[in-house]
């Protein structure tokens, strides 16, 4: 065999071999190998993390892995009640790790509330003195066609996904900018990175995150901040009960069914927690073949749009037909402040 010959042979095989390894992961191949090699879930120890959306799914799961390494917390969303649920579970789980009643306040608010964020970010450093990390994770969903989609749901999802968190962020930074030091985590998803088709102004909106906050990254790198995009592919949460459609008056209601193929909340918290403590830029977190795909989609952009084109609309319409056997429902009152 001649010099280009082992030369392809070696490309092929390296190719084979990183094509196995994305196709057994669950999550992008630096997310792993910090897992398994990087700074330690336990280096949460005594830092204080804010998770906003903190009361259901990814936040809540997200809550406990922190808590269960000693972190100390601020757990905020609209429902008090849930909140409350959420703080015993924490105190529950970091037991071992010397958590305390003091070490997790409970601080309720609806983010599109943006005019009250300074006051409950000074409540935050009354209470612990410091804020080390502000995890921006609260979100909500979308299923609807583009045409039908009434602007008012693109200006409430916006609110919600990106303006809330956008000034949440900017009244944290002034402090730490101070201190020369920060670390600001935003919940992206999947749809951040592609257009997956019924889910118009729910991926502009996860879009638009990257666009503050890779900007923010730009700027403030130097300056000691971090930040980190997560994107998780499909999750197992509540995700669907506050889910938008085309109608501003109007949620998709129910919830995900056991048989369908999204990864555990736990895994993707786990996941979430090591990105954080790693400071990790960017994390993918999700089963196959949606992880081979954001692959195929990052370096193969033209090859990932004609794929999306020509099944995306079939996968998505899989995945709408079930939810579509039960009518959407009226806004949940519970859920707004
Ligand atoms: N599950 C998935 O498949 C998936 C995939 C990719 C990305 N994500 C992202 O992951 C994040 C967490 O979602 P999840 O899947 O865990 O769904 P979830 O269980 O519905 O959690 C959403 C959280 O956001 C909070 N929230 C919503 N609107 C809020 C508001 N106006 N003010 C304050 N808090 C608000 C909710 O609390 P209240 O209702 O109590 O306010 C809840 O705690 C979201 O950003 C979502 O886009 C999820």
């Amino acid at each position: 065999m001649d010099f280009s010959a082992y030369f392809l042979l070696t490309i092929l095989s390296c190719f084979v071999l990183l094509l196995c390894l994305i196709l057994f992961s669950d999550g992008d191949l630096t997310l792993m190998l910090k897992e398994k090699f990087g700074v330690p879930l336990d280096s949460a120890r005594g830092k204080v993390y804010w998770v906003v959306g903190a009361s259901s799914g990814i936040g809540k799961e997200l809550s406990y892995q922190l808590a269960a390494h000693g972190a100390k917390l601020v757990i905020s969303a609209r429902r008090e009640l849930e909140l409350e649920k959420v703080k015993t579970g924490c105190l529950a789980v970091g037991k071992q790790a010397g958590l305390v009643d003091s070490d997790v306040l409970l601080l309720p608010f609806d983010v599109t509330e943006v005019e009250s964020h300074q006051e409950h970010f000074d409540s935050v450093l009354r209470h612990f003195g410091k804020l080390d990390v502000l995890i921006n994770n609260s979100g909500r969903s979308q299923k609807a066609e583009f045409q039908k989609i009434d602007l008012r749901v693109d200006k409430d999802l916006f609110n919600t996904n990106v303006f809330g968190l956008v000034n949440l962020s900017r009244v944290v930074l002034p402090y730490f900018l101070a201190k020369a030091q920060g670390h600001i985590v935003v919940t992206s998803s999947v749809a951040g990175k592609l257009g997956a088709a019924f889910s118009a102004t729910y991926n502009a909106t996860k879009h638009a995150l990257h666009g503050y906050f890779e900007t923010a990254r730009s700027e403030l790198y130097t300056k000691g901040i971090s930040i980190t995009m997560i994107c998780p592919g499909l999750v197992y949460s509540d995700i669907l009960t506050a889910c938008a459609t085309e109608n501003p008056e109007e949620q998709l209601g129910g919830t995900i069914g056991e048989d369908e193929k999204r990864m555990k909340t736990e895994r993707c918290a786990k996941l979430c927690a090591v990105a954080i403590v790693n400071r990790l830029d960017e994390v993918w977190i999700s089963l196959n073949p949606v992880l081979l795909f954001l692959y195929v989609c990052q370096y193969a952009p033209s090859l990932g749009r004609a794929f999306l084109s020509r099944y995306g609309v079939r996968a998505a319409i899989k995945t709408r037909g079930k939810r579509d056997a039960g009518a959407p429902r009226t806004l949940d009152s519970s859920r707004s402040s």
